[in-house]
């Protein structure tokens, strides 16, 4: 066994740890029990991720003696709602989980949003434990508590916030990850780098130097000391902000541009590929407006550029993007706040950022 790294993440009602080593799977039971959890407990998963990662999973919470259900729910974006937690009350029901059961993830963010809101609710909250299987999971959706699903009306309009009993990271789970769902966990990886790791940055533009195209370069991309780097990015910040009051704004990094351009695709265009162009648009701002150097700027494209994550937009106006930029179910007011980067591991929030700036951008980001 690889030695295990281990984070605490401090929050308002208590800690809890995450682990991330190669092979940690198998370690999921032992864990459970030494943190004095016992009896029933379910592994939420879908067929696509549990062919590949629950064996050693259920092998591990049955060895440790825990009373398993594994329940698979649709994969897809598409299932991430209230009908499809109500379905998971009823299995929980009928496997007779009581308060002191525990509620297993296994997936990626839409495993794991959905399974921790069924957690948070289900006889008003139950022990629950995220097991992140893709990248974005692992350096983003799996820490802070953020759980909910989607409504006809828009993404994300119903949660709670949950934190987990534990994470249990094992980076061996990319080795099955399609090259798509690695680009768009690798887009929030640069962005946690940027945010606040400029050694984790300087580390991926020398690996990026040797990558090929290939799924088995990204490997080297995605160690357990680099994932280690990416994730204690986040959870800095979301100790800082547990609820989103404030700072924690910053994960939202190239994301304002984003989701304007998810929705104008409606929604046919990759989170990650929005992020990535997301990420070059906010530094490309932040040059104009003098708060970055260029050569800041050009290390975030050239990085993204050498990693074959787009860069470019050419299908809308940027006048399209603006607008869309304001629809926004969740936002408040008649501004629009960018997360703009002051250096690489250094950024900001900036609330008064003029439209004519934000077009002069994107009218660059066209080829
Ligand atoms: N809670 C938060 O803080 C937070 C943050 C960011 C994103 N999210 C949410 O996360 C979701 C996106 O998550 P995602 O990008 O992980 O997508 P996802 O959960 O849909 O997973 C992507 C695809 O990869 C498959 N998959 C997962 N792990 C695999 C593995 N190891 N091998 C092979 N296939 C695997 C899944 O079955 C799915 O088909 C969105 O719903 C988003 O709103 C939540």
């Amino acid at each position: 066994m690889a030695t295990m790294n281990k984070i605490i993440v401090k929050h308002p009602s208590g800690s809890y740890p995450i682990y991330l080593a190669d092979h940690a799977l198998a370690q999921t039971g032992e864990q459970l029990a030494i943190l004095g959890y016992r009896g029933r407990c379910a592994v939420v998963t879908n067929e696509t991720i549990g062919q590949h990662h629950a064996a050693p999973v259920l092998a591990s919470l049955q060895a440790a003696g825990f009373e398993v259900n594994r329940i698979d729910l649709p994969d897809g974006e598409q299932f991430k709602t209230l009908e499809t937690v109500a379905g998971l009350y009823d299995q929980f029901v009928t496997a007779k989980l009581d308060r002191h059961s525990s509620i297993i993830a296994l997936g990626g963010g839409v495993i794991g949003d959905m399974t921790g809101f069924a957690a948070a609710t289900y006889l008003r909250g139950v022990p629950f434990v995220q097991i992140p299987t893709t990248l974005l999971a692992i350096v983003d959706s799996s820490v802070g508590g953020k759980t909910g699903v989607d409504l006809p009306h828009g993404k994300n309009l119903v949660g709670a916030f949950k934190q987990p009993e534990m994470v249990i990271i094992d980076p061996q789970v990319l080795t099955t990850l399609p090259k798509v769902e690695f680009c768009a966990g690798l887009a929030e990886m640069i962005k946690n780098a940027i945010i606040g790791a400029p050694e984790l940055f300087a580390t991926l533009e020398s690996r990026s130097l040797e990558y090929t195209g290939k799924c088995e370069d990204f490997l080297c991309l995605t160690t357990s000391d680099l994932l280690t780097e990416a994730v204690q990015v986040k959870v800095r910040i979301v100790e800082a902000d547990p609820f989103e009051q404030g700072r924690r704004a910053v994960l939202n990094l190239g994301h304002t541009f984003a989701h304007a351009f998810e929705r104008l695709a409606t929604y046919s265009m990759r989170h990650g590929e929005a992020v990535s162009i997301g990420l070059v648009c906010a530094a490309r701002l932040a040059v104009r407006l003098g708060h970055c150097s260029t050569e800041t700027a050009e290390r975030i494209i050239a990085l993204l550029q050498r990693l074959e994550m787009p860069t470019k937009l050419s299908a809308y106006a940027p006048l399209m993007v603006w607008e869309a930029m304001f629809t926004d179910k969740k936002r408040q007011g008649d501004t629009i706040p960018f997360i703009l980067p002051r250096a690489i591991g250094q950024v900001d929030i900036f609330k008064d950022v003029a439209q004519a700036d934000v077009l002069a951008i994107l009218e660059k980001q066209r080829p």
